[in-house]
């Protein structure tokens, strides 16, 4: 049997917007740096909020997740759930960037109270932040949502 990966989700507050090229930014070195470590996973930007999905080694996700916390541009990085798991969600995604709408994240099974209630990011239950990962991979993984940072609209 293979040493057991883990699902870290968290979200945290951009400290100032991010442009359009700052978040390719983030995203490019990111997948490099993800590729190299054997992390896959997620990454949303919605009303100046971060969530992110880190899946990998439990130790890798734990050192990533420690690294991007000290990151400046955000702040309030709050761990939603940290659970081992038998099977990535993205894993072909170093890291995926899904630019997505409340509306859209609203139209996922069991998430339309949650985002037509205007709450935080921050606010989301751990259940519903499984709900969307689950939601994503059924509806979107791969499709429409995954995408480069200005693909959006294309
Ligand atoms: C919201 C957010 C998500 C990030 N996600 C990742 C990530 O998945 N992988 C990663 O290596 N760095 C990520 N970073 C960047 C790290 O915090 C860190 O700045 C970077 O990895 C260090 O790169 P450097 O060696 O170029 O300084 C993220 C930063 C922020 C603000």
């Amino acid at each position: 049997m293979t040493t057991p990966e883990t699902m870290l989700i968290y979200t945290s507050l951009s400290t100032q917007p991010l442009s359009v090229p700052a978040l390719q930014a983030l995203v490019r070195r990111a997948r490099e740096r993800n590729a190299a470590a054997g992390i896959t996973g997620l990454l949303l930007y919605l009303d100046d909020a971060f969530l992110q999905v880190l899946e990998g080694r439990r130790e890798a996700v734990h050192a990533l997740y420690a690294d991007i916390a000290r990151d400046p541009r955000h702040t309030g990085a709050y761990v939603l759930l940290d659970t081992p798991i038998r099977q990535r969600s993205f894993g072909d995604w170093s890291m995926g960037y899904a630019g997505v709408t409340r509306a859209d994240l609203a139209a996922l099974p069991g998430l339309s109270d949650f985002f037509l209630r205007n709450d935080p990011l921050s606010a989301l239950p751990p259940g519903l932040a499984l709900a969307l990962v689950r939601g994503f991979v059924e509806a979107g993984a791969g499709g429409r949502w995954l995408a480069e940072p200005a693909a959006r609209g294309h």
